[in-house]
């Protein structure tokens, strides 16, 4: 069935494109009719139901499946970002392999029938690390000025679009046969402080030097006047979010004031909402949702839903929101979507669905079923080593003050700070980190003695020490602001701690290579050697003394049945929180201590036939001083609506 549509649609557009070249009246053309408020598609009114899916955050094994229940549902497009930091990991160093395939997702998604609307960003938001952002531009200027014009910013855009992006953009738009009709200038820039109109107009221009002017932009910006203020760019399409339960009309009016006439978008449209840790997980109910999509669509205006499918923030990928609190985006993006993190459809995909098609044709088909789930079981883990062993396997780097992530070209995980107290202290000696970014472990002579947070808006500690002690602070990153005032958010030490009023000099920086999984692969193997030859028995291993700090690994068996391996969901019962890997890929940050995520999804694209492997970094408590309790389980189902402490008092 999919090869037999992606043969006749490839013959479709070949005969097209023939067509277009022999007669130049058959010509594929998107524009908007300002005077009758409508989308023109090749000349006939058009309007789009769309819903966003970001192919960086699905498998690419699974893109066609999510794509095709879109489909299903009667939606004729889809909306995805483009995510600059994962596409150029490092200045100059670009991938666009596997899940950044963005090139294939529009493919396919073109092959199953459906349009696309691009948002490039440069900035996205979408609770990923830095909103998108590279982390080096950082590095490049400590001062820069992101989202303005500053031109050591635009240096790096202009490089980014104009010699890498645009190029593999321009043959997917429409007019070129393509299925992208449509393109978004930077990502709600109205709620941006900087309202640097300047900026926003550069950026227009640069894509109408690249593509022309028949290119259909848009700009995305909240539900009110303050937004579109400094939201609005002149001959760019403004478009507006907002979620379920307004006066929809009302709503509209304010868009109408400063663009009187066009189509009516609502470019987000929420069935369901983020989630931040510690923080109950949001649900919205699908009566709600459905009652103001109904009535969007009456009154004509097109609609992306955010997030159709919301899938997963793998690896270090997601973000925070800082305001009055610093709160972290965990690794689930289900978003209470209508396909669920697994893809699966839930109540609300029926639901939509049947109001959908009330306005648009729903094809002929079934829609996929969901993937079959299955209950590995329980995995026994063993410790491997602690953090602190590490150290002595890896690179440092020795400053009289202490370095940045930044500053270390480390994108994100821990990094070790220690120093030496070369002075007698006070009993207790009070140790102030302030505005550590994010969540600091400190050890005195390799024993664990406290905790500094970003999220509790706890800086000082008090400790006890003796001069020639080593002070030792693991700092972790749990991942760049990525809305408003605070998305310059470096990471590490990003001030000068002081123990006793005395500002601590004479840093050593380890990074742990947690981001990059080669190097700590080869460095856990040479730690394990070294703690074999030398007899270390299991309790050394250990970082703290319950069991923080340290590296766990073990093994689980998928019989060689054609139809495994299955999508299952880790839980780590007794666990508290870390980051966990499958088979060399990683998973996330867990956590399910404070929930709401309590299990993490192990889509089937990652497991084998075999052998599979799971390592965990656990960063406070094990469940392992019992050795028949050191386990965690591999789940039918998730479970991302555990308690969170708030909720719970
Ligand atoms: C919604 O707003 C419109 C225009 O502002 C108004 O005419 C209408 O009465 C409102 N509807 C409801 C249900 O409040
Ligand atoms: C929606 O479009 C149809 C067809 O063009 C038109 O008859 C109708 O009046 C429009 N409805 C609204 C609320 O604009
Ligand atoms: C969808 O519509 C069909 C036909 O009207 C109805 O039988 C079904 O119950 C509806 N499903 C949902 C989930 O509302
Ligand atoms: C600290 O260590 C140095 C060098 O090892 C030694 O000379 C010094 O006496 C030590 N100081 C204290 C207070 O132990
Ligand atoms: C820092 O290191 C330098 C050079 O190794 C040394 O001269 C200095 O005394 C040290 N300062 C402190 C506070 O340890
Ligand atoms: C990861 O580490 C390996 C080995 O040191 C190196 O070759 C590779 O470039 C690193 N990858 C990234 C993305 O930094
Ligand atoms: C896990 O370890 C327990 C002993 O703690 C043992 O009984 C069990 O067979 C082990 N399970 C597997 C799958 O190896």
């Amino acid at each position: 069935m999919g090869k037999f549509i992606y043969v006749v649609l490839l013959m479709f557009v070949s005969a097209y494109q023939g067509d277009s070249e022999l007669n130049p009246k058959v010509t594929r053309s998107f524009t908007i009719d300002y005077k009758n408020d409508q989308f023109l598609k090749d000349g006939k009114p058009f309007r789009y139901i769309s819903g966003s899916i970001h192919y960086f955050r699905t498998l690419p094994s699974e893109w066609r499946d999510r794509l095709r229940k879109l489909r299903m549902a009667g939606f004729n497009a889809v909306q995805t970002y483009v995510e600059w930091a994962s596409h150029e990991p490092e200045p100059d160093l670009y991938d666009f392999s596997g899940i950044l395939d963005m090139e294939a997702f529009i493919r396919i998604a073109h092959e199953e029938d459906l349009l696309v609307i691009l948002r490039p960003g440069p900035y996205i938001d979408a609770e990923r690390d830095m909103g998108g952002l590279p982390y080096w531009l950082l590095r490049k200027n400590k001062d820069m000025r992101l989202r303005t014009s500053d031109p050591t910013y635009l240096e790096e855009v202009e490089d980014w679009f104009t010699n890498i992006l645009f190029p593999k953009i321009k043959p997917l738009l429409y007019e070129y046969g393509g299925p992208i009709i449509m393109m978004q200038v930077e990502n709600e820039y109205g709620s941006y402080p900087a309202c640097d109109y300047a900026y926003t107009a550069y950026l227009r221009d640069l894509y109408y030097r690249e593509f022309g002017h028949s290119v259909v932009l848009f700009t995305t910006d909240g539900d009110s006047t303050s937004f579109l203020k400094c939201g609005k760019i002149q001959e760019v399409f403004s478009t507006i979010d907002f979620g379920p339960g307004g006066n929809i009309s009302k709503i509209f009016k304010s868009m109408r004031l400063f663009q009187p006439h066009g189509p009516l978008v609502n470019s987000e449209y929420y069935p369901g909402w983020l989630d931040h840790w510690g923080q109950p997980h949001s649900i919205i109910g699908y009566q709600e949702v459905a009652k103001s999509f109904e009535e969007m669509l009456q009154l004509n205006a097109s609609v992306n839903m955010y997030m159709f499918h919301g899938g997963t923030s793998f690896g270090f990928t997601a973000g925070s929101n800082s305001g009055s609190e610093f709160l972290v985006c965990p690794t689930s993006y289900d978003y209470d979507a209508p396909l669920s993190e697994a893809g699966d459809p839930t109540e609300k995909y029926w639901v939509l669905r049947n109001i959908t098609q009330k306005f648009l044709p729903i094809p002929a088909g079934t829609v996929p079923p969901p993937s079959p789930k299955y209950k590995y079981g329980d995995v026994n883990l063993s410790v491997l080593g602690s953090v602190l062993q590490l150290r002595f396997l890896l690179q440092s780097v020795h400053a009289t003050w202490p370095l940045t992530f930044e500053e270390l070209f480390v994108p994100n995980g821990l990094v070790l700070y220690e120093t030496t107290i070369t002075f007698r202290t006070s009993d207790p000696a009070r140790l102030t980190i302030s505005d550590i970014h994010d969540r600091g472990y400190v050890f005195v002579d390799e024993r664990f003695v406290g905790m500094v947070s970003r999220e509790a808006e706890m800086y000082d500690l008090a400790l006890q020490s003796l001069p020639n002690q080593t002070l030792s602070i693991i700092v972790e990153s749990q991942g760049r602001v990525c809305f408003g005032e605070g998305i310059n958010d470096f990471k590490g030490l990003t001030t000068r701690p002081t123990l006793s009023d005395y500002e601590l000099r004479n840093w050593s920086m380890t990074p742990i290579p947690v981001t990059n999984i080669t190097r700590l692969l080869s460095a856990l193997h040479n730690l394990e050697k070294i703690l074999k030859q030398r007899k270390v028995r299991p309790e050394q291993l250990r970082g703290t003394e319950r069991g923080g700090m340290s590296f766990y690994k073990g093994t689980f068996e998928i019989p060689s049945i054609s139809s495994h391996p299955r999508d299952t969901f880790l839980k780590l019962k007794g666990w508290s929180k870390g980051i966990a890997w499958v088979n060399d890929f990683c998973l996330g940050r867990y956590w399910p201590e404070v929930g709401p995520q309590v299990t993490l999804y192990v889509p089937r694209g990652i497991l084998k036939h075999g052998t599979n492997s799971i390592l965990i970094l656990e960063q406070e408590a094990s469940p392992c001083q019992i050795p028949s309790q050191c386990i965690v389980s591999l789940e039918e189902s998730p479970n991302i609506n555990g308690p969170t402490p708030k909720t719970d008092i």
